[in-house]
This record gives C-alpha cells, structure tokens and sequence, in this order.
C-alpha cells in the first residue's frame, strides 16, 4: 500500500491546473448506460473512482477506453444488469447504475453498499425514486434487485431530514429520462454536479429543466443519442489546492476552476484572511494573512460543502483563537480530528460538533487516512507541520484525487509517495 511522505513547512508559490469534477464524471460515466449510441467524455480526472466506474461499465458490458484523458463508451453485443459487490463495496457511488438501468433494461440488481467511513449513509430516498417511477423493489441477498415494465413519470418530494440528496436526485432524474410522461422532482439537489449531468442527458437528447433549482421536470423520450461532453472543474480539488495555499501562507493561482461554484469557500477563506481573486476561471489565492478562526456551518449547495469540511478544519487547526465547525451533511464526519490531534492540533469533537483551538504550529507525525477528503486534510497538514508527516492508506486519497502529490510537487511542496 502506498504512503505520502510530507517533510514541512515549505511555502508554496505558481500555478496549477484544476482537473474535471469526479462528482460530475461518475454519475455522467453511468449514464451513457442509457444510449446505445458512442459517448466521448472528455477531461476526466483519472482518479482511482473514474476507473472504478469504467470498471463496473465493462462489466455490465459497454466498452469503455480511456486515451489521454478522454473516455470512449460505447455498447457492447448485450447489457447485464447485475452491479457486484465487488465493484459496489469499492465505490458507493455504483448505486448510478441503478436508474439508467431500470429505464433502458426494465431491471437492474445492484449491491447494496454497505457502511461507510463518514457515517450512516442509507439509500432510502433513491429506493422511494425509483418506487415512484413505477419500480418493483426488493432487497435480495445483498442487493436491490429492480424490476419496472416500463417507468412511467411521477411527482415526489426527494428530501430526507439531512436535506436533498445528491445522489438519489440523479439517480431519480436519469431514470425518469426513458419513463413514459412527467416527471417532478421536488426537493432535489443544487449541486452543481446535477446541473452538470443534467446538461449532459439534455446533450442526449433528454428534456429535463430546473436543475439547479430544488424543482427538477423530466419529460420522458423515447431514446437518447450519444454526444460529446467535458464535464465540469472539480470545485473539491479545487478548494483543497486553495486550503493548501491559506494553510502554508502562500501565494498560489488556480486555473481552469469556476469560482462561481465555489462561493461558500471561498467567503470563509476571506473570512480567516486570506486574499482571494477570481478573475474568470482563474483564482488567485494569497494566504499570508490566513489566520484568523471562522466558524463553518456545512449544509448542501449553495452552502458550504461538506467535501471540504475535513480540510477547512486542517487550516482552523493553525488559527488564532477558536473556530466551531458544525457537520450538518453527514453528521459523524469528524475521523480525521484525531488524526490532527496526533499532529498537535486542539480539536473537541461533540456530536456533530469540533471545537477548534487554534495552535502556533503542527508538528509531522504518523497518521492515517480514513476518507477521500480526510485524506486530504492530513495532506495539508503535513505541508504546514515541522518534520516529516507519513500517511498512510492513501488509497483513499486517491479515489479522488488524481496524483496530488505531483500538483503539490509542481507548487514546490516536498511530497513523496512511497510504495
Ligand atoms: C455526494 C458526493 C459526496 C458528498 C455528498 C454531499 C458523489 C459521488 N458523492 O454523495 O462526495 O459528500 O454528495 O454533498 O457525488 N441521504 C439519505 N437517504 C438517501 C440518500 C442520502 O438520508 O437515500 C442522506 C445522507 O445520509 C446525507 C445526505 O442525505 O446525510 C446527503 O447525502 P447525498 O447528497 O445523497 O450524498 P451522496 O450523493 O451519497
């Protein structure tokens, strides 16, 4: 397994590239799954979930080549439907399989996922979509096997009592794609990852509008065509790369983002004083002055995001005086506080709650990753710690990031990955 060897502190300083939206990427991969038609996806972040993706897609028997960073999918002689724990126990995220399954097969069985590193994570609201379009559901063995003879449009309200649901709006809105007459998702997601695979189905031919708005209308079609799309920046790989500027006091430009997608972080990161300009899809951060404490609620879009939670909480840690974070997405997500507390960090997690007492400085030790962003929020620390950070189980890392340590490298950060 590999490990991240970080020797800090180094201030950072040039330019680099934000990569596509895995958020957009996957659930956009699993949707080709409703065309026979050739799809080109372009700009995909060639990250460990891509490939995960593209994995599954194979086994339910499309084709799908990566050249570059350019996929090509395409159909293969016939579709299975069966989405394997295997695959599934990988990448919670193969739950996108479901909908455009049932809409192009009339069935699908896919894996339940199981548990997850940052708390409960049912799937109740994608189940209650599905059943809405007309869909038979049972769980069987280990899987949610779905069966529908043809889907047909219905009206729900798809929020849960943590607010919408990233995943079941666009597991539900690629499903109601191919059902028969309208349908109305109430209480969807604003992400703009939804609006993202939206303007995808919209380019195969889907009739969908309000997405971006918690009121989406799909009107069902009768089939969808291939085309050719590049996905969205990574507004999380982006906030990250902003997080390790303000965290090291640098001055660091971004490129190739929408910081129009990225407001709540980037108000919070001038709120701690970090200068922030953002000049079309350019940003240019200077975090010389990142150290005043700011209290961070996280709540879905346009909110604070959640995936940066974990790394917000890293740059609190080097704060002067006491910040509160409040975790209203997923509610247990705190794993990586005591990691930062094995760095010196002063953190008092309560319920859905961390306390933060800033402190002069972080010192490297040993730590390991838990969670894609908590993963990255070791990351920053150890750029900012003194001595040498060793982190370890970055395969989660690497679900989401596609090599980090290379764009920190680029900026002048001593990181090493060890095999
Ligand atoms: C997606 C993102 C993830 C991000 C999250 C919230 C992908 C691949 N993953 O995850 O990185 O952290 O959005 O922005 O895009 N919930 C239910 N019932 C359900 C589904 C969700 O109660 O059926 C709850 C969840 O437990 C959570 C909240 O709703 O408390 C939001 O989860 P959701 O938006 O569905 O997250 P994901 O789509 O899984």
């Amino acid at each position: 397994m590999d490990k991240l060897l970080i020797r800090g502190p180094k201030p950072l300083s040039g330019s680099v590239e934000v990569a596509g939206a895995k958020n957009a990427t996957l659930p956009i991969m699993a949707a080709t799954l409703l065309t026979p038609e050739p799809c080109v996806i372009r700009h995909v972040p060639l990250v460990q979930d891509v490939k995960t993706m593209m994995k599954l897609l194979q086994i339910l028997g499309k084709q799908a080549e990566l050249k570059g960073d350019t996929l090509y999918l395409s159909d293969g002689k016939s579709l299975n439907v069966e989405a394997p724990y295997e695959i599934v126990k990988q990448m919670r995220a193969s739950y996108y399989v479901l909908g455009p399954l049932l809409a192009r097969e009339h069935r699908a069985r896919v894996s339940l996922p199981g548990g997850c590193a940052i708390g409960p994570r049912p799937i109740d609201l994608h189940l209650k979509g599905m059943r809405a379009l007309g869909a038979e559901i049972a769980i069987e063995h280990g899987y949610i096997a779905a069966r529908a003879r043809q889907l047909a449009g219905s009206e729900m309200l798809l929020e849960g009592s943590h607010g919408p649901s990233v995943g079941a709006s666009a597991n539900v809105m690629m499903a109601a794609t191919l059902a028969q007459g309208r349908t109305v998702i109430h209480g969807a997601s604003c992400e703009p990852e939804v609006v993202n695979l939206a303007e995808f189905l919209v380019a195969l031919g889907a009739r969908i509008t309000g997405a971006g708005t918690p009121t989406i209308t799909v009107d069902g079609v009768g089939q969808l065509h291939g085309t050719d799309f590049q996905p969205i920046p990574d507004r999380i790989e982006a906030g990250t790369l902003a997080l390790a500027a303000a965290i090291t006091r640098s001055r660091v430009e971004l490129t190739g983002c929408r910081p129009e997608h990225m407001s709540a972080l980037l108000e919070k990161m001038r709120g701690t004083g970090c200068s922030v300009e953002a000049s079309g899809s350019t940003l240019k951060l200077d975090g010389r002055h990142a150290v005043k404490p700011v209290d961070v609620t996280t709540a879905p879009y346009p909110g604070f995001p959640t995936d940066c939670q974990a790394q917000f909480t890293a740059l609190l840690c080097l704060a002067a005086g006491r910040s509160v974070v409040t975790e209203h997405v997923f509610e247990s997500r705190y794993l990586h506080a005591l990691e930062l507390a094995r760095m010196g960090a002063r953190i008092d997690v309560d319920a859905n709650q961390a306390v933060i007492d800033g402190v002069p400085k972080l010192s490297g030790a040993p730590v390991m990753a838990s969670d894609i962003r908590a993963s990255a929020s070791l990351v920053l620390a150890g750029l900012a710690a003194e001595g040498e950070t060793e982190i370890s189980r970055i395969y989660h890392l690497d679900r989401g990031y596609a090599r980090l340590e290379e764009k920190l490298r680029r900026l002048g950060a001593d990181v090493t990955r060890i095999r």
